[in-house]
């Protein structure tokens, strides 16, 4: 097992990177803090603990690159179905985190979006939340997108009711709906496509993320659980990346 902290690599050292084929969207699904917690005969929580530093390195990796859009899943429409004990964990790790990092995401120009449904989220998450969406709005170095209490599907279908809604209010003409239209009524429309999806822990599966922006997403899908996930392994997920052959339908 590598014994190199999340946050303690140069990623902008290292040589094999074609910086000038950066992915321009990386999207995670971060995924494995129970198996890790589990592994060390640790509560699930700890595990969600040692996640915040992966998170950490990730996003300092991302800015130290360049790269201009991150989107993290932090917790999807399905997680409701764990114990109260863990969502509730869940929250006050994320409102620690913000509390946390605030001045240094500010500090190093980093916008902060949410994607997902605000209801039903606690009251101090959302607080804690805006305030960061706020006090980040200006900023342009990475986009640093979270998606909580989101769903894919139900972006899919917010989508698809406010069309609706603009198509019986006369806004706009059912011969206007394209795929470009749809796109602007996503959650974040003006985000590139993801070009990147990493799903840690070795399982093969996209859990309803992002659906309609990873349709031509290069998925890689490491085994190192998440709180294991740094820079170092970021930077392997983008190499992989780079050696794919993006075909996009044509051929070669
Ligand atoms: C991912 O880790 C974190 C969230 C879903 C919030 P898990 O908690 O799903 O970890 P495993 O899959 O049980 O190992
Ligand atoms: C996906 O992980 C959700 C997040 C990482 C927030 P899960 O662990 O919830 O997904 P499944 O249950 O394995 O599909
Ligand atoms: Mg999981």
């Amino acid at each position: 097992m590598r014994t190199i902290s999340p946050t303690e690599y140069d990623i902008t050292a290292d040589a094999r990177l074609d910086k000038r084929r950066l992915p321009r969207h990386i999207a995670i699904i971060m995924d494995g803090n129970g198996r890790w917690a589990q592994a060390r005969g640790k509560h699930r929580v700890e595990g969600h603990e040692a996640g915040a530093r992966s998170v950490r390195a990730v996003i300092e990796g991302c800015r130290e690159l360049g790269i201009p859009a991150l989107s993290l899943y932090a917790f999807s429409t399905e997680n409701w179905k764990r114990s109260k004990l863990e969502v509730n964990a869940l929250f006050r790790l994320l409102s620690k985190y913000i509390q946390q990092e605030i001045d240094e995401l500010d500090a190093n120009n980093v916008r902060v979006r949410m994607i997902g449904d605000k209801a039903g989220l606690p009251q101090r998450t959302l607080r804690d939340l805006e305030y960061c969406l706020e006090r980040t709005h200006e900023n342009t170095a990475l986009h640093l997108n979270i998606a909580i209490n989101y769903g894919g599907r139900a972006e899919i279908v917010d989508a698809t009711r406010r069309i609706a809604a603009d198509l019986h209010a006369g806004r706009i003409a059912e011969g206007e709906i394209t795929e470009s239209l749809f796109a602007r009524y996503l959650y974040n429309p003006e985000w590139p496509e993801v070009d990147l999806l990493i799903r840690t822990s070795g399982e093969m599966r996209v859990s309803n993320f992002m659906l309609w922006q990873i349709s031509y997403a290069e998925i890689v899908v490491p085994e190192t659980l998440w709180p294991d996930f740094g820079k170092e392994a970021l930077c392997d997920a983008i190499l992989s990346y780079q050696q794919r052959d993006r075909r996009f339908g044509g051929r070669t």
